[in-house]
């Protein structure tokens, strides 16, 4: 396989291809990133020493790069994760949203139609990835989301998604092209940008800074570790039905009150048995004696905002053998422990200094 990964240098994006080449190490990867605010290639650092890995910085909307890339490259798998993905960004500024999330599918999808289906044909695969938010928002006792349940996007952000993925599904039915497609619930674990909500709660409490807790707090996410996404996906690749959708999804529902309070014991536990973290965070709550929980505060909510997801991974276990390998508990230690001990990673993204930098490398 020769495989081109869009949003490489995101955060599941930059998770997946350290996956596929720790798996295969000498095989084929090109990652394309436009280097976005959330696209950072410090994340792909380690796949540099694979002799098969190009990075490449450009647009997923950039229909001759991409039929390019395809050509000289034989790609033959294309693994699409470039995307905006903050819905609170989303709501401030939908338009980026459109660009990127329908318009940039829609030109990747021409590119892989023009050189894939001319002539003969070749095998293919074109994997998207996409979110459960399409389905909208469950009442407390609604059965979890299959691949059935009807689309119903609430945000910008995903009926930007919920048309890419129409989209797929078009360039299938009407044109023959060889598409799957993954909706996953919400990820979590190493690279995740500091918008989100669990590396922003951890950073946060590490500069003594408030919690916000959007609304009441009894907002549910399904949370899934990062790796056993990357590990679904792969199983998609390899055995999914061709035109076919997979759910993903960890059995991680818990409520944003349920998860914060859990990231601020998770991070109490640390500094209890590790007194360097006093000296090197001072205004972290555990080192004036304090608990993290203290700074927990309920803001206005996010308008929109939805109740509940959960995601049913019933048919990748069944027909595909995928079950996840992550506990929540376990999956929100070990994210604790990465954060705490990638600090330089997360102070360059943060401080603007990373920027600089790739103003420079990458002009
Ligand atoms: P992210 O914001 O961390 O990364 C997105 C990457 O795409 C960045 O590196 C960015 O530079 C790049 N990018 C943006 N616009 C681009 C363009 N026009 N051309 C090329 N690259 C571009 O996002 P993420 O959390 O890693 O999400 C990846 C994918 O997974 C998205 O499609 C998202 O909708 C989907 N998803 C994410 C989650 C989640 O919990 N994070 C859950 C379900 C689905
Ligand atoms: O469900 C999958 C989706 O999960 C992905 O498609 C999106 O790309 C990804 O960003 C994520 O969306 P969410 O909106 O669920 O994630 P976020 O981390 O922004 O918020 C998680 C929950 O926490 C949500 O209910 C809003 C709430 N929240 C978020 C932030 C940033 C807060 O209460 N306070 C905050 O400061």
């Amino acid at each position: 396989m020769a495989i081109l990964v869009t949003g490489a240098a995101g955060f599941i994006g930059s998770n997946f291809v350290h996956h596929w080449l720790a798996a295969r190490p000498e095989e084929r990867v090109v990652a394309l990133d436009a280097l976005t605010y959330a696209g950072n290639p410090a994340n792909l650092a380690d796949a540099e020493r694979a002799p098969g890995y190009r990075f490449v910085k450009g647009d997923i909307a950039d229909g001759d790069l991409i039929q390019r890339l395809l050509r000289e490259e034989s790609i033959d798998t294309i693994v699409h994760f470039a995307a905006e993905s903050h819905v609170d960004r989303s709501i401030h500024g939908p338009a980026e949203f459109v660009q990127t999330n329908v318009v940039g599918t829609q030109v990747l999808l021409e590119a892989a139609r023009s050189v894939w289906l001319a002539g003969s044909g070749q095998p293919h695969r074109f994997h998207h990835i996409s979110t459960d938010e399409v389905y909208g928002s469950l009442a407390p006792d609604e059965s979890a989301f299959s691949e059935t349940t009807a689309y119903a996007p609430n945000s910008p952000y995903s009926a930007s998604k919920a048309a890419s993925d129409h989209l797929v599904r078009a360039w299938h039915h009407t044109y023959g092209l060889q598409v799957t497609t993954s909706n996953c619930s919400n990820n979590y674990g190493p690279y995740q940008f500091p918008e989100k909500l669990i590396p922003l709660v951890i950073v946060n409490i590490l500069h003594g800074r408030e919690l916000p807790i959007y609304g009441d707090g009894s907002n549910v996410r399904d949370w899934l570790h990062v790796a056993d996404h990357c590990s679904g996906i792969e199983a998609v690749l390899r055995d999914g039905e061709v035109g076919g959708t997979y759910n993903i999804g960890g059995y991680g529902e818990l409520t944003n009150l349920e998860l914060v309070r859990t990231l601020c014991r998770v991070v109490d536990e640390r500094f209890a048995t590790d007194e360097t973290l006093a000296t090197r965070f001072p205004e972290a709550p555990a080192a004036r004696g304090e608990a993290a929980d203290s700074l927990m505060r309920f803001v206005t909510d996010r308008p929109g905002h939805d109740r509940r997801y959960a995601i049913d991974p019933q048919r990748i276990t069944d027909e595909l053998g995928w079950k996840p390998r992550f506990d929540v508990e376990q999956g929100l230690k070990d994210t604790v422990d990465w954060y705490l001990g990638n600090e330089g990673w997360w102070r360059s993204v943060m401080d603007g200094s990373y920027k600089e930098w790739l103003a420079r490398q990458y002009g």
